[in-house]
């Protein structure tokens, strides 16, 4: 559950993480959000809740209403019971001016498409039509469950084997929706990172320890062993002993 923040701190917030011009003029920015621990665990006991707090909830609720859509991973929509995204009213309202849904829309990637189609993602009514759950998937996707799930969503197809990041993302910009969110999780994000997409993130440091064998907040192959991407800190903030840093990517000289 995202907690509603204060219209007073929301507006403030939505300032500090306003999209870039370009993102608004047409060109994808891929932004992801996700919490870790000092460690370095993405999940406590199997989620990230245990990871975050009132002010780290407050900050992706404004994130997600800045948001033209939410990317995720199945992985996470299945172990985190996503439904539908709300929206504070206050930040609703100027989602409408600026020519956006009342809610950015739900995106789940997932090859093996074991997703209940009665499940909130489906089953509870999204802030408006244009808002509903869409479903990436690839080609080689099960039939019968995608046939299922095109009952209560729109499924697109992007990758043969598995969703091709590159692929998702114009099938994003096609809707209109440059303004990307992805919440990860690891898996996804690590896949998006090594199409070269992450355009920005936004990491909040919990102030908790809890060693374990958690995830990091990308895992995955990576296009190389030699190849690092340098990051650009943006901005940091600081509630409740949480760090919520922002960084860009780094422009090479
Ligand atoms: N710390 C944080 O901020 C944060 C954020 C999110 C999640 N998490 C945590 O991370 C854990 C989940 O990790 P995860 O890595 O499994 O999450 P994930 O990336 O959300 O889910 C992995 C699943 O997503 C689908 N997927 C991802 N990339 C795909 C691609 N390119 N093509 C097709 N399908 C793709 C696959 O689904 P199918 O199996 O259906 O094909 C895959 O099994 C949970 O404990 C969650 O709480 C932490």
């Amino acid at each position: 559950m995202v907690a509603v923040p204060e219209p007073e701190q929301a507006r403030w917030l939505a300032e500090a993480y306003r999209y870039p011009g370009e993102a608004v003029a047409g060109r994808p920015w891929v932004r992801a959000c996700m919490v870790s621990g000092l460690d370095g665990a993405a999940a406590w006991q199997g989620r990230s809740g245990g990871l975050s707090g009132a002010a780290d909830a407050q900050v992706l609720a404004v994130q997600r209403a800045l948001a033209d859509v939410v990317l995720v991973g199945a992985g996470t929509a299945r172990s985190e019971g996503y439904g539908p995204a709300d929206v504070h009213p206050e930040l609703g309202a100027a989602r409408i001016a600026a020519g956006q849904e009342p809610a950015p829309a739900i995106a789940v990637v997932s090859a093996r498409l074991e997703l209940d189609p009665g499940s909130d993602l489906f089953a509870r009514p999204a802030a408006s039509p244009g808002a509903r759950t869409l479903v990436i998937t690839a080609r080689q996707a099960p039939t019968a469950a995608r046939r299922a799930l095109e009952r209560v969503a729109e499924v697109v197809v992007a990758g043969e084997e598995q969703v091709d990041p590159p692929a998702a993302v114009r099938a994003l910009a096609a809707r209109g929706w440059y303004r990307i969110l992805s919440e990860g999780g690891p898996q996804l994000l690590g896949r998006i990172w090594a199409a070269g997409l992450l355009d920005e993130l936004c990491l909040t440091v919990s102030p908790l320890i809890t060693a374990g064998d958690a995830s990091r907040i990308l895992r995955g192959p990576g296009p190389g062993a030699a190849d690092r991407t340098p990051m650009a800190l943006a901005s940091v903030l600081t509630a409740d002993g949480f760090l919520f840093t922002r960084y860009t990517r780094a422009t090479c000289a």
